[in-house]
């Protein structure tokens, strides 16, 4: 029998309830070899962070993937959290209990260091871009033997989440971003953007979940448990029925390149002022600059919640057909959501 090489991977994620779901695909996935998932500040501090994934290891059996915490606060400016919309525990306030135990005394940036250094490691990057940052920082060369780095961050013709032009994971350590992508340009690498373009498409509905619930009690009651906290605030910021779970996009793009397209182009981020964290997008070849990035801009919805729920509810692909006619979702407040003006 032949035997598949396994990617290596590491997930650098702020879990987070988006950040979880994409934890619980990846895990999933028996193409991944993952190193391990590394911790940044983001939804919540970065002990929250840290404790979360432990907990949804816990609950999909896989507690011999290690969790390594990274940075604190962004490069330089002030932390700001996203509790009020992943709730007080960072996880829906699910407040399921600590998993104890499981310390490890290497700091993620080390960890990426001496992952990157081995050959053959991509990342998938779940949250602001301050370890990758701090891990450039420190050596640039480990940076630059990296194989792949998948971001889900920025947007290019959606609005942002934060602002009116920033997404949350780009908005938080502009910083960051900004250094990782101007690398990025230098090193010769390209970065998949998976952004609010696309990950806005991927709206988890009451409808959907109510089905994984019923189809796989123990997985999807869990995850029943942690969203619903993120549904309710979706209906109170934009009269939307429905979350949209950007993070797992960017695990199943990483597995399945078909179930995204988009455009290459030189990308910076901005650092201040209003602007701060919008991605600067240079489609139309202003600068001269060869792309340091592939921006995601039209994905397919219903391919990936059947990914989704055949591999992490194990569910059988024939019993998903119907997701090829998934509703139409609530625009809410006139905000475009899904593929209105700015969407496809
Ligand atoms: C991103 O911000 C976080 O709140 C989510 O986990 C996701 O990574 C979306 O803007
Ligand atoms: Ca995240």
């Amino acid at each position: 029998m032949e035997q598949k090489i396994k990617r290596k991977v590491v997930i650098d994620c702020d879990p987070g309830i988006d950040d979880s779901l994409a934890l619980m695909l990846a895990v999933s996935s028996e193409e991944l070899d993952i190193r391990g998932i590394t911790i940044v500040c983001g939804n919540g501090p970065v002990d929250m962070g840290f404790g979360n994934a432990k907990k949804i290891l816990n609950q999909m059996g896989r507690l011999d993937i290690p969790v390594f915490l990274g940075e604190e606060r962004p490069l330089k400016r002030a932390y700001q959290d996203a509790l009020d919309t992943h709730g007080a525990d960072a996880l829906g306030e699910s407040f399921l209990p600590e998993v104890p135990g499981y310390e490890n005394a290497q700091s993620a940036v080390d960890f990426l260091i001496a992952g990157a250094r081995e050959g053959g490691l991509s990342i998938i990057a779940l949250g602001p871009l301050t370890n990758l940052a701090r891990m450039l920082e420190r050596d640039r060369e480990a940076f630059s033997m990296l194989e792949e780095i998948v971001s889900m961050g920025g947007s290019f013709r959606s609005h942002g989440n934060c602002s009116p032009v920033a997404e949350y994971n780009y908005w938080v350590d502009p910083d960051a971003a900004a250094a990782v992508y101007a690398a990025a340009g230098e090193l010769g690498k390209e970065i998949a953007m998976v952004g609010l373009d696309v990950t806005r498409r991927i709206v988890l509905t009451p409808n959907v979940l109510s089905y994984m619930e019923r189809m796989n009690p123990e997985t999807g009651g869990f995850i029943g448990r942690i969203t619903k906290f993120y549904l309710d605030f979706h209906w109170e910021q934009e009269k939307l029925i429905g979350c949209v779970i950007n993070d797992p996009l960017a695990v199943a793009y990483f597995l399945d390149r078909s179930l995204c397209s988009g455009i290459r182009a030189y990308t910076q981020v901005e650092t201040g002022g209003l602007s701060a964290g919008q991605t600067i997008v240079d489609a139309a070849g202003f600068y001269r600059r060869e792309p340091n990035a592939l921006i995601l801009t039209e994905t397919n919805p219903p391919r990936f919640f059947k990914l989704f729920l055949s591999r992490v509810l194990k569910i059988g692909e024939r019993e998903l057909e119907w997701l090829d006619f998934l509703p139409a979702v609530s625009r809410g407040f006139g905000i475009p959501q899904m593929g209105g003006e700015f969407g496809q």
